[in-house]
């Protein structure tokens, strides 16, 4: 068996979010079929022998811009379409998919008639103007205020500025080197009668190949694979499950005799298993042990992750028992907190422990003492 530094830790980079790598894009494929309400892109970055290294478990930091429509439109509103530094300067610093107060508060002390009344009445009241900047962009608002004009001088200080954004990396460094894999969630909406997207998942779905592409390796404190014997239970639905594509290689490439156990979900079996072929071929060839799918819309009634844990729960629980590693990726705000109580009624179910015994196994002992219960959510 063979096991490199790739499965802990990379080598440490030159490049940050300061100081990106000049990367290029060369695929771009969306993994929903047709028919789904989604837009998830495999997206592959090649990183070259001159870029950065990187270990499972890590991100990929990209530096988006914003799309040159949404630019120009901005733009042509405030008649400054001939000024080419601006364009650049826009399209790369400052974020022009959402807007916030300063920018709200200059249209409207520059606005007139009742678009101004309307604007200064929302700007005194702090309530009505968080629900204001909540869903519009900065084209949205000089809509509503027409004819307002703004110096180019004066819109650094009313716009903010773009920060990078994180993406797990869903490849081994071992699979393919030199290139970099990630899973995007496209952020798509329509508000005030004009469709948005989200600043870094739009400006990944736009890419075309061979375009260049800023990116830096933000390595994981903790997210990392355990010694090769060990058993890995992996809890992925969604983009979720970009970290345990990369496990699921890695072990396979070097031998690692653990078993894996992969939980996945999204809507529809038919439009959104991400990487399902690739799941059913790691389980013929030995390397994916077990595979619970929990697609949430195929049925009347919602079954999520949690849901396929709790009916494996004695067998989870054995894992555990063995040693099991616990990792859970993907969506912070309710996923990974349902997945959080599955594992506590497993833990009293199975385990034989009262609430308070099953808190503490789950949050001290597996979390806090054998670090074993790990987290890459967002
Ligand atoms: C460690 C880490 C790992 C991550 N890994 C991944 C990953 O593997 N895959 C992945 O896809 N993402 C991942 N993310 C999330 C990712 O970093 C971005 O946050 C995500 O892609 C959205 O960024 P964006 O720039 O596209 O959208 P933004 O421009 O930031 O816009 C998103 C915002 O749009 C607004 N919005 C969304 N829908 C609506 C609506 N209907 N109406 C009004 N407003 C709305 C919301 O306020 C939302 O906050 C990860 C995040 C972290 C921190
Ligand atoms: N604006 C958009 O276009 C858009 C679209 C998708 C995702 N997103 C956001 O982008 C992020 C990533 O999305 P994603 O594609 O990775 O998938 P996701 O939205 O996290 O969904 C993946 C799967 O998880 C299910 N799910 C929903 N709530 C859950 C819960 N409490 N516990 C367990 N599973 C749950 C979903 O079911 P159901 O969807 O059937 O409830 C779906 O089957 C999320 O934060 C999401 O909010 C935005």
């Amino acid at each position: 068996m063979s096991e490199t530094s790739a499965a802990t830790k990379a080598p440490a980079s030159p490049f940050n979010r300061n100081n990106p790598y000049a990367s290029r894009l060369r695929e771009n494929v969306r993994l929903n079929k047709s028919g789904s309400a989604k837009d998830t892109r495999h997206i592959v970055i090649e990183l070259g022998s001159g870029g950065p290294a990187y270990a499972c478990g890590d991100s990929l930091g990209v530096l988006p811009r914003n799309p040159d429509r949404l630019v120009d439109e901005f733009l042509r509103k405030l008649d400054l379409t001939g000024d080419a530094s601006l364009r650049e300067i826009l399209a790369a610093t400052f974020i022009l998919n959402r807007v916030g107060k300063k920018f709200v508060k200059a249209v409207a002390d520059k606005a007139s008639g009742p678009a101004r009344d309307r604007l200064q009445a929302l700007c005194a009241d702090e309530k009505k103007l968080d629900e204001y900047v909540f869903d519009r962009d900065v084209v949205d608002v000089l809509q509503d205020a027409p004819g307002v004009k703004l110096d180019p001088a004066e819109l650094p200080g009313l716009l903010n500025k773009i920060a990078p954004r994180l993406y797990s990396i869903a490849s081994s460094p071992d699979h393919r080197p030199g290139e970099v894999h990630l899973t995007v969630a496209v952020v798509q909406y329509t508000t005030h009668g004009r469709p948005k997207q989200g600043l870094a998942s739009g400006y990944l779905a736009d890419l075309a190949a061979a375009s260049s592409v800023p990116v830096y390796v933000q390595p994981t404190r903790h997210f990392h694979l355990p010694a090769p014997d060990r058993d890995v239970i992996m809890v992925g639905p969604g983009t979720g499950i970009a970290p345990f594509r990369a496990f699921l290689q890695h072990r396979a490439k070097h031998g690692h005799t653990g078993r894996n156990w992969l939980f996945f979900g999204d809507q529809h079996a038919a439009t959104d298993f991400l990487y399902g072929d690739e799941f059913a071929s790691a389980q013929k060839a030995g390397h994916l042990h077990r595979l619970s799918t929990a697609f949430s819309r195929d049925q009347a009634e919602k079954i999520y992750v949690q849901h396929r844990m709790e009916q494996d729960g004695a067998e989870l629980w054995r894992w555990l028992e063995k040693g099991a590693y616990f990792y859970v990726c993907g969506d912070a705000k309710r996923m990974a907190k349902d997945v959080h109580q599955a594992l506590l009624a497993i833990t009293a179910k199975h385990g034989g422990k009262t609430p308070e015994q099953a808190e503490e196994y789950v949050s001290v002992t597996l979390a806090k003492t054998e670090k074993r219960y790990l987290k890459d959510v967002y």
